[in-house]
């Protein structure tokens, strides 16, 4: 009884058969139950669902398109509208553009003829293929070359070329195109031809560097250089189809595609990425992710990199053609780097290595002004560090760049403007720079 009373007073121990068996039970039903919907899902997936995953293992295994993390394969094809209302043109990106050239050609209205003017160096690698595009559409086509080199984007060059161009009467008449084939000396050149000529040809870009890919190639700035400053006789004209074939980078050298990048970083400065896409990561992200690829100019990767510049570029250059607001962000960087560039001398640095350098002292100096945090610089300056940029350079005199940026022709009432980062993705425009602050920015004590 004592055990009986003892027994009632303990809490009840149940028999755990039952329980198990109970428990076994429903982990079964819930098994069964998963699977039949599991299978039901497969049968009522979109077609591509399988195949999507089945190409994204594929396409790393291919060695091909890592993007970012987490996400989608890239597409080997994009194309980006331009809008300037009725002056609107597409640009499409992607190997084996270059093929395309005859039948993007023979779209548009009236086109005959069209006379092709490259660089020396690129009418050798990439003419022929240019020339044997536009005749396979039925066109009549001829190739006008020049010396390579900035020291020929000059009013003697245009002379010459000009001469050569209305030389091929009567091939020529106003419907006839120009096809500017090569990097941003060629667009600048062969893009005021166009514009001058005739008093005005329609004209197709075909940019080779990536520099004219993602810059040059955008916004129908055609120039020439003249003895008191780069660009200053040029005129608006905006071409009527831009084609960037990615596959041509192959045969550019890695100075040529770092300098490119540094144009690349300073967009993704200036807006956080080119997203009409809905992609997740911003452009600096995607840059830092993919160096590697880049750098060897993997094609699927460059596409994408490529048609996010563009975008951001089309972007800016829509809202703001004549660059009265927003199309002065493309700036940043730049009122240092021109200076640095004209200081240090022609052939002494690249242009883009000029705006790394550049880009790095306005930052400094935007956080010793407090406009933005020191995570800002320190993320600049590791990017173009990672891509090979640099972002210091011995023996620069800031007495010398502070008088060179005096006569920059966007100094307006003798103050200095530059366009600084206010945070990662995010530029405003200052009027009152000191000398002072460029002085601290780009010092021995800064580099
Ligand atoms: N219009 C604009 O909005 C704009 C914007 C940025 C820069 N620009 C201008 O662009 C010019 C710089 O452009 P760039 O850096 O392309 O210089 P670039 O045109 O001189 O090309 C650089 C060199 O690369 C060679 N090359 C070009 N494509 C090649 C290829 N696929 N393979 C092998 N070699 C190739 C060229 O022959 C040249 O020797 C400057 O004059 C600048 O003012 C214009
Ligand atoms: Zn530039």
């Amino acid at each position: 009884m004592v055990v009986g009373a003892s027994t009632s007073s303990r809490p009840t121990v149940p028999n755990p058969a039952p329980i198990v068996l109970l428990a076994c039970l429903v982990m079964a039903v819930v098994v069964v139950l998963l699977r039949m919907r599991v299978r039901r899902s497969a049968e009522n997936a979109p077609a591509g669902w399988q195949y999507k995953s089945l190409r994204y293992s594929l396409s790393e295994d291919a060695g091909g398109s890592p993007a970012v993390a987490g996400q989608e394969p890239l597409p080997m094809q994009r194309t980006i509208k331009v809008n300037l209302g009725e002056r609107s043109y597409d640009v499409r990106i992607g190997p084996g553009e270059l093929d395309r050239l005859g039948a993007a050609a023979a779209a548009l209205p009236a086109a005959r003829s069209a006379v092709v003017i490259a660089d020396a160096t690129v009418a050798e690698l990439y003419g022929p293929r240019a020339v044997e595009s536009l005749q396979g559409a039925g066109l009549t086509a001829a190739i006008i070359d020049f010396p390579a080199g900035e020291e020929h984007k000059t009013l003697v060059t245009f002379g010459h070329v000009t001469d050569e161009l209305l030389a091929v009467s009567p091939l020529i008449d106003r419907d006839t195109l120009i096809v500017a084939l090569g990097g941003g000396v060629t667009g600048d050149l062969a893009g005021f031809v166009a514009a001058s000529a005739l008093r005005g040809l329609r004209w197709i870009q075909c940019p080779t560097t990536l520099l004219a890919d993602v810059d040059a190639s955008v916004g129908g700035k055609t120039a020439v250089d003249h003895p008191a400053g780069k660009n200053l006789i040029g005129a608006f004209h905006q071409p009527s189809a831009v084609l960037i074939d990615v596959s041509v980078l192959s045969t550019l050298d890695g100075r040529q595609i770092r300098t490119g990048l540094a144009e690349c970083v300073k967009h993704g400065m200036i807006r956080p990425d080119g997203r009409p896409y809905g992609r997740d990561a911003t452009l600096l992200d995607f840059i830092d992710a993919n160096a590697a690829a880049i750098l060897s100019a993997q094609e699927t990767v460059m596409t994408e990199l490529v048609a996010r510049n563009v975008a951001i570029k089309a972007a800016v250059v829509s809202a703001d053609e004549r660059e009265s607001g927003e199309r002065s962000h493309l700036n940043f960087g730049h009122t240092v780097g021109h200076a640095v560039e004209t200081h240090l001398g022609l052939g002494k640095i690249t242009h883009g290595e000029a705006v790394s350098l550049g880009m790095v002292a306005e930052c400094r100096l935007a956080v010793t002004r407090r406009l933005c945090n020191h995570s800002v610089l320190e993320r600049l300056e590791g990017l173009l560090k990672k891509l090979g940029l640099p972002v210091r350079w011995a023996g620069l005199d800031p007495a010398a760049c502070w008088a060179i940026m005096q006569h920059d022709k966007k100094v307006r009432g003798g103050k200095v403007r530059m366009v600084l980062p206010t945070a990662l993705g995010q530029v405003n425009v200052f009027n009152d720079i000191r000398e002072s602050e460029v002085s601290k920015a780009l010092g021995s004590d800064a580099q």
